[in-house]
C-alpha cells in the first residue's frame, strides 16, 4: 500500500497500551477496597463491583459506606482541620506540591487505571485527565502559598463534603480537593460508584506524601452515601453531577448554613459562522462532542450552523465522522471509547429512539460487545425538540441552522442551561460581539473544551453556581474572617387611632418606574415608637412581585450601559438624597424611635459614592492559561436580583443592596424593611428625580415572608439576597432550587451595616458572574 493510499483509507494498526501494571496494582491491593478514613484504609467488604465498561470484566470490589463510616470520616476531617489550617500556607503548599509530584510520578498508572475503570480512550486519560489533575495541584500549591498575603481576610470554611461524577474521576477529584486543601479545609470525598479506583489510588499517594491523617477522607458508595454526606456535619457541599440531583442537594441543604457549589449539566451551543475555517470547526467538533464519548458537562452538544455553509459543513462533518475510530479504549489509536456503564448506553439509546425529528447519521463500526455507542449526528432539528433541550451525555450531536448572528444568539440561549458555548468565525469583531451575548459561564472562540486551573470553570442558570479554578474558585472554599452574632428580631411599633388626614396617603409600590397600588388592595399602618401613626404602606401580593420581575426583566438595556453612565446616575441619586437629608433623617428617627437618622443618611450617601466609584473599576482579569492565547475573565451582571433588605437600617440597608447591584448593571427588586418601610417609599421620589430608567429599581413593601418565596421561585429572577431572619434564609434557598438561582443569605446572622461588612467586594462578587472567554492566537 502506498503512503497516499494509507492517508486515503486511514487504515491503521492497533497500538495497545499495556494494562499489566495497573491490573497488578489492583491485585496488590487485594482487588477489594474499603474506605480511606483518617489516614488508613478500612476493612473491605464486597458490597459492589467496579467493572471495565469496555469488556464487562470486574476490576475490583468496593464497599458501600454505612452511616457510621460516613460519620467517622467526617469526624476525622473535623479533628484534622484546625491543625491543617494552622500549618499555614507554606506548610500546605509543600503537601500540595508533593501530591502533584506523586501524581506525575505515577501518571501512567493513573491514566491506565482511569481508562480501565471509565472506558475513556487512553490518549485522553494520558494527555488530558491526568496532566490537568497534576496542574490543579501545582496551581493550588501556589494558592496555598499566597493565601496569607493575597487573601488576608479569608479563612477556611472547615470540613468540605465533596461528591463527584464518573466522567472525569481523577480530574474532578483534583478540582475539588486541591483548592479545598490549599485554603485550609479538610475533605470527605465520594467518587461516583462506577469509577472509584483512581480516587482510591489517590488515597494511596496521600499516604506516600505523608499527608496528615484525616485531611483527605474518601468514602465509596452510591447516591445514598452522597445523601449521607449532604446531611452530615460539614461546612460545605461541593457537587458535580446531574441537575436533578443538584436540585435535591439545594433543597436538602436549605437553611443549614452549609456553603454550596453546584456544577451541573449543560447543553452547550457550538456556533459555526459562514466565515469560519470549516475544517478546523469540524476538528473542533471531534473534541466538543466525541471527547470522552460526549460524557462531558460542557460538551458542544448543540450544533448551530450558518445556513449558507450548512450543507458543505455537514458533508465535511459526516466524512470526518466516518473516520472516527470507536473501540478498545486502551488502544492509543482509538478516538472514541466505551460509555461508562450499560445504564448509560441504555439511557442514550432510549433518548435517541424517542426522537422523531431530523435526519440521523451514525458512523463508525462499534465492537459487538462492551458499552459502545456510535458517534451520531442528527440534523434538521427544531429548537423545542427534547433532544435539543435535554442533556444526552453521550456521543450524540444535534443540529439546526441559523440565518443571522442575532438568530444564532437567540437559538444558543434557548436553553435552561448556561455552562459553555463555542463560536467559530474568522471575524474577530463578530466573535467578540457574540461572546458577551451568550448566556454561559465559558465561551471558547475558535477552539473548544479548553480548561485550565487558572481559569474558573462553571455556569449560570440550571448549570449551577460557583466556579472551580482561578482566583474566583477560591471564594467557594473560604469565608471572610468575622465573628457574627445572631440577628436580633425587630418588631414594628404598634398603635391605634385614626389618621387626622382624611385623604388616603398610602405609599404605593414602585414597579417599572411607576408608583402603583398593590394588586391585593391592602395596606397597613406604620406606627412610631410612641404609638403615633406615621403613614400607610401597600402590601405587595404575589402578582406585584411578578409584575416587578417582569418590569426588571424588561429593563435589560441597563445591563448594556457603561460603568461610567451607571456611576453618574449613582452620584446623582446620592446628590438628590443628600439634598433631602434632613427630611430622611427625621423620617428615620420617627420610625425607629432613635436619633441615628442623620448618621444613617450620611452613610447612605457615602455608600452611594462608594458604588459609583466601583461602577467602572471592578475589573475583570486576563488569566495566564497555558495556551498561545488568553482567557478573558469578564465580570457580567447576574441579571435580575431580588433583595430582601434588612429590617434594621431601613435606608442604609436598602442602599447597601441597591447600589452595588445597579452599579454592576443588574436590575433589582427591593423588598423594604418590614417594620420600618417608609424610608423606602420616600426614596422612590429620589429615584424619580435621578434619571434611573424604569424597571431598573423596583420597590415593594409588605411582609417579606410572602415576597421571599415568590421571588425565589420566579424563573425570571436570577439571584436572591436575604438579610432577614433564619427562616427566611431557608425559604429562599429551598424555593430557589426550582431554577437553581444564586442565593446569598445571612442564615439569621447580623451584619454591621454601618461598617466594613455593609459594603465592598462581597457585594460586588454577589452582583456579578464571571464569564471566561478563551481566545487562542494564531492561524
Ligand atoms: P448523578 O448526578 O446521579 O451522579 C453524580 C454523583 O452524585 C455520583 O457520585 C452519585 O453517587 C451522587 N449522587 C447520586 N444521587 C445523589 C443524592 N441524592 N445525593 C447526593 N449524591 C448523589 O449522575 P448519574 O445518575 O450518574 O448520571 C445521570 C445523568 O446525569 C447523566 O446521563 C448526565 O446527563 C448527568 N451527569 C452530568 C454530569 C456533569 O458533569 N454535569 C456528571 C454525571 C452525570
Amino acid at each position: 500500500m502506498s503512503v497516499s493510499e494509507i492517508y486515503e483509507t486511514m487504515d491503521y494498526g492497533t497500538a495497545p497500551e499495556n494494562a499489566a501494571d495497573a491490573l497488578a496494582w489492583l491485585v496488590d491491593q487485594g482487588s477489594r477496597f474499603g474506605h480511606f478514613i483518617d489516614g488508613a484504609f478500612t476493612e473491605a467488604r464486597d458490597d459492589f463491583e467496579s467493572r471495565n465498561p469496555a469488556n464487562g470484566n470486574v476490576l475490583a470490589t468496593l464497599t458501600q459506606a454505612s452511616q457510621a463510616e460516613v460519620d467517622t470520616a467526617v469526624a476525622a476531617a473535623r479533628k484534622a482541620q484546625p491543625k491543617w489550617a494552622k500549618l499555614g500556607g507554606h506548610g500546605r503548599a509543600r503537601f500540595l506540591y508533593a501530591l502533584a509530584r506523586l501524581l506525575q510520578k505515577h501518571s501512567r498508572l493513573f491514566a491506565v487505571l482511569e481508562t480501565l475503570d471509565n472506558g475513556k480512550p487512553i490518549r485522553e486519560a494520558r494527555d488530558v485527565d491526568v496532566p490537568l489533575a497534576q496542574r490543579h495541584f501545582y496551581y493550588h500549591a501556589g494558592m496555598a502559598q499566597l493565601m496569607e498575603t493575597e487573601l488576608p481576610d479569608a479563612e477556611a470554611l472547615g470540613v468540605c463534603g465533596q461528591i463527584i461524577p464518573w466522567n472525569f474521576p481523577l480530574l474532578m477529584l483534583a478540582w475539588k480537593v486541591a483548592p479545598a486543601l490549599a485554603m485550609g479545609n479538610t475533605v470527605v470525598l465520594k467518587p461516583a460508584e462506577y469509577t472509584s479506583l483512581t480516587a482510591l489510588q489517590f488515597a494511596d499517594i496521600c499516604v506516600q506524601a505523608g499527608l496528615p491523617k484525616g485531611v483527605v477522607n474518601i468514602v465509596t458508595g452510591d447516591g445514598a452515601v452522597g445523601e449521607m454526606i449532604v446531611q452530615a456535619e460539614v461546612d460545605k457541599i461541593a457537587f458535580t453531577g446531574s441537575t436533578p440531583v443538584g436540585r435535591r442537594i439545594r433543597e436538602a441543604t436549605a437553611g443549614s448554613g452549609k456553603a454550596l457549589t453546584l456544577e451541573l449539566g449543560g447543553k452547550s451551543p457550538y456556533i459555526v459562522f459562514d466565515d469560519a475555517d470549516l475544517d478546523s470547526a469540524v476538528e473542533g467538533l471531534v473534541d466538543a462532542i466525541w471527547f470522552n464519548q460526549g460524557q462531558v458537562c460542557c460538551a458542544g452538544s448543540r450544533l448551530l450552523v450558518h445556513e449558507p455553509v450548512a450543507d458543505r459543513f455537514y458533508a465535511k462533518l459526516r466524512a470526518r465522522m466516518a473516520k472516527l475510530r470507536v473501540g478498545d479504549p486502551l488502544d492509543k489509536s482509538v478516538d472514541v471509547g466505551a460509555l461508562v456503564d450499560p445504564v448509560q448506553v441504555q439511557r442514550v439509546t432510549e433518548m435517541v429512539a424517542a426522537n422523531t425529528s431530523g435526519e440521523v447519521f451514525t458512523a463508525g463500526d462499534i465492537p459487538a460487545t462492551g458499552c459502545y455507542y456510535p458517534p451520531t449526528l442528527i440534523t434538521g432539528m427544531n429548537p423545542a425538540d427534547p433532544l435539543m433541550q435535554d442533556e444526552i451525555f453521550g456521543p450524540v450531536l444535534v443540529s439546526t441552522t441559523f440565518r443571522t448572528p442575532a438568530e444564532a444568539v437567540e437559538l444558543a440561549n434557548n436553553t435552561r442551561y448556561g455552562l459553555a458555548a463555542t463560536v467559530w468565525s474568522e471575524n474577530i469583531n463578530l466573535a467578540l460581539d457574540i461572546a458577551p451575548k451568550l448566556v454561559s459561564g465559558i465561551v471558547w472562540v475558535n477552539g473548544t473544551n479548553m480548561m485550565d486551573a487558572a481559569a474558573g470553570f462553571g455556569g449560570v442558570r440550571e448549570s449551577g453556581f460557583g466556579r472551580e479554578g482561578g482566583w474566583e474558585g477560591l471564594a467557594a472554599y473560604t469565608r471572610p474572617k468575622t465573628t457574627q452574632k445572631p440577628l436580633k428580631e425587630i418588631t414594628a411599633f404598634s398603635g391605634s387611632g385614626t389618621p387626622a388626614d382624611p385623604i388616603d396617603r398610602t405609599a404605593k409600590l414602585y414597579i417599572g418606574g411607576k408608583q402603583s397600588r398593590p394588586d391585593s388592595g391592602y395596606s397597613a399602618p406604620v406606627w412610631g415608637k410612641s404609638g403615633d401613626l406615621l403613614g400607610h404602606v401597600s402590601l405587595a401580593s404575589r402578582k406585584d412581585v411578578r409584575n416587578a420581575a417582569e418590569a426588571a426583566h424588561a429593563a435589560k438595556g441597563w445591563s448594556k450601559t457603561t460603568g461610567h453612565l451607571r456611576a453618574q446616575i449613582l452620584y446623582y441619586i446620592a446628590e438628590n438624597l443628600a439634598a433631602r437629608g434632613d427630611e430622611f433623617a427625621r423620617r428615620l428617627d420617627a420610625m425607629q424611635g432613635a436619633k441615628s437618622g442623620k448618621s444613617e443618611v450620611d452613610l447612605a450617601v457615602k455608600r452611594l459614592f462608594t458604588y459609583a466609584a466601583w461602577a467602572d473599576k471592578y475589573d475583570g482579569q486576563v488569566h495566564g492559561v497555558p495556551i498561545r492565547g488568553v482567557a478573558l475573565a469578564m465580570k457580567e451582571p447576574v441579571g435580575v436580583i431580588g433583595a430582601l433588605c434588612p429590617a434594621e437600617a431601613p435606608l442604609l440597608g436598602l442602599i447597601s443592596c441597591m447600589a452595588p447591584a445597579i452599579a454592576m448593571g443588574n436590575r433589582i427588586i427591593l423588598s423594604a424593611s418590614g417594620p420600618f418601610p417608609l424610608a423606602a417609599t420616600d426614596f422612590v421620589q429620589v429615584l424619580e428625580t435621578s434619571d434611573v430608567p424604569a424597571g431598573v429599581v423596583n420597590i415593594l413593601t409588605g411582609p417579606q415572608k410572602d415576597i421571599a418565596e415568590t421571588l425565589a421561585r420566579h424563573m425570571d429572577v436570577d439571584a436572591v439576597w436575604s438579610f432577614g431572619d433564619k427562616a427566611q434564609s431557608e425559604t429562599v434557598e429551598r424555593a430557589s432550587a426550582q431554577n437553581l438561582k444564586r442565593t446569598w443569605v445571612n442564615n439569621g446572622m447580623a451584619r454591621d451595616w454601618d461598617g466594613a461588612e455593609g459594603e465592598g467586594k462581597a457585594f460586588l462578587h454577589a452582583a456579578t458572574e464571571v464569564k471566561n472567554i478563551w481566545i487562542p492566537y494564531g492561524e
